[in-house]
C-alpha cells in the first residue's frame, strides 16, 4: 500500500497541530491544518461558526475540507478532534492517533486554548466525549503513539513508523 497523505487524529488539545508542524518539517512535506483552513475560508473563528451556524454546519465544512485536502498527496494533515467521528477520511491516508490521556490534555491546555474550543467549555462533558471517542480514534488509526510525554520524546517514534511505510 502506498499512502497518499499522513493524517493526524486525536482529541482536542492532544497536540496534533504541534506534532504535524514538526513532522512535516522532518519529512519535507507540506503541513495543513483543517481548523485553520476552515477559519480562513469562513473568515470566522470556530467559536463563531458554532455559535452562528451551529455544529452540524461546522461538521459539513470539515467533511468538505478533508475531502478537498486528500485530493492532493504528500502532505501532513492535522484534523480537528471531531473529524474521525463525523467525517470519512480517505482510505489512502496513513492515520496517526496522537494518544494522550484526558488528564494530560487538561493540564496542557491553557485557559485561552480551552476558550477557543466550544466542546471544552464544560470539563466533565469533555471527559465524557473523550471516553466515547478514544476507541474510535484507536480503531481508525494505522498507528497510535503514546503522547503522554512531550513532543520531542515521542516524535521519533512516529517518524520511525512512517519511514518504514510508503507515503507519496
Ligand atoms: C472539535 C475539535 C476542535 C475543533 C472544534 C471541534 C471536536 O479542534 O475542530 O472545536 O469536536 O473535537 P482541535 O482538535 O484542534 O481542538
Amino acid at each position: 500500500m502506498v499512502y497518499d497523505n499522513i493524517v493526524l487524529i486525536g482529541f482536542m488539545g492532544c497536540g496534533k497541530s504541534s506534532v504535524g508542524k514538526v513532522l512535516a518539517r522532518q519529512l519535507h512535506k507540506k503541513f495543513l491544518d483543517v481548523d485553520t483552513i476552515i477559519e480562513a475560508e469562513q473568515n470566522s473563528s470556530i467559536i463563531d461558526i458554532f455559535e452562528t451556524k451551529g455544529e452540524a454546519y461546522f461538521r459539513s465544512l470539515e467533511q468538505k475540507c478533508i475531502n478537498e485536502l486528500t485530493q492532493n498527496t504528500g502532505q501532513v494533515i492535522a484534523t480537528g478532534g471531531g473529524v474521525p467521528i463525523h467525517s470519512t477520511i480517505s482510505e489512502k491516508s496513513l492515520i496517526i492517533y496522537i494518544d494522550a490521556d484526558f488528564d494530560v490534555i487538561v493540564n496542557r491546555l491553557s485557559a485561552r486554548e480551552r476558550q477557543k474550543r466550544p466542546l471544552f467549555n464544560d470539563e466533565s462533558r469533555a471527559r465524557a466525549l473523550f471516553d466515547q471517542r478514544k476507541n474510535i480514534y484507536k480503531e481508525l488509526a494505522t498507528f497510535s503513539v503514546d503522547a503522554n510525554q512531550t513532543i520531542p520524546t515521542f516524535i521519533h517514534v512516529i517518524v520511525d513508523f512512517i519511514l518504514d511505510k510508503r507515503v507519496k
